[in-house]
């Protein structure tokens, strides 16, 4: 159990086995999205250069999926512990916006968001909902891409920077649900330890990254968090 008043700031680093339990896919192992799709088809500039239409199609199944999803008691116990502690900042690598619904706050996301477009000339905005508004900009007529980090693409600066600087001066620092595959996010673990933070990483498998933790917590993300926050009543 984890006494949160003993920690001066305190970071989650979620990853797809954060939404796991409430039904949203994960990437890779049983059931992963990247099994039964191929993301050099979906998930990839070069993709969505090709046929558009057929990239937003597939960012809508998966919002219309995330939607008739709900977060789970593990969402609450973050958003919980985000009203009575004074600094509590989540990085997660999670597009589904399920951090947001539990109503968390500080959450940065690395990977960006299925719930904004941008248009390559234009803003960057939010659209909520089964289908997108339009497919197109109303002011240009570009297709619009989904704000979120392909296969390929280059995490945003500015997002990277706020993420390292959180997670270099955290206390404690718990990872949830993340293969510790993909960088640079895969590499936040060890900059945290580096630092001096007390890192947990909760996931039922080991992780490629496993060993760089000072606790391994083989549970599901709900009796996980929940056993370490005994105090946080949701
Ligand atoms: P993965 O699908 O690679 O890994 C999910 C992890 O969650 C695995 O290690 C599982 O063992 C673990 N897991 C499953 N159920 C769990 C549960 N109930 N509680 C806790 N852990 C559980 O997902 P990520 O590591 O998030 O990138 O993937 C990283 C990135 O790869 C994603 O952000 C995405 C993907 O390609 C982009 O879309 C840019």
């Amino acid at each position: 159990m984890i006494n949160s008043v003993d920690y001066k700031k305190i970071v989650f680093f979620t990853g797809a086995g954060m939404s796991a339990e409430s039904n949203v896919p994960t990437y890779r192992g049983k059931g992963g999205i990247w099994n039964k799709y191929n993301w050099e088809e979906y998930a990839c500039q070069a993709a969505f250069d090709q046929d558009p239409e057929k990239v937003l199609k597939f960012h809508e199944i998966r919002r219309k999926a995330v939607l008739g999803c709900k977060p789970h008691s593990g969402h609450f116990v973050i958003s919980e512990l985000e009203n009575t502690h004074p600094q509590v900042i989540i990085v997660t690598q999670n597009i589904d916006g399920m951090h947001q619904r539990a109503g968390s706050k500080n959450v940065i996301e690395l990977h960006g968001s299925v719930w904004r477009l941008k248009c390559p000339k234009h803003d960057i905005f939010e659209d909520i909902g089964n289908a997108y508004r339009n497919y197109r900009c109303e002011k240009c007529g570009t297709w619009l891409r989904p704000d979120i980090v392909w296969f390929g693409d280059m995490l945003n600066h500015e997002v990277i920077q706020q993420a390292i600087s959180a997670i270099s001066t955290c206390d404690i620092f718990i990872s949830i649900g993340t293969s510790g595959i993909v960088y640079p996010a895969a590499g936040f673990p060890e900059i945290a330890k580096n630092n001096g933070a007390f890192c947990i990483e909760i996931n039922p498998e080991p992780s490629v990254i496993s060993h760089i933790y000072d606790q391994n917590i083989r549970e599901c993300a709900s009796v996980a968090l929940s056993q370490l926050f005994k105090d946080i009543s949701i």
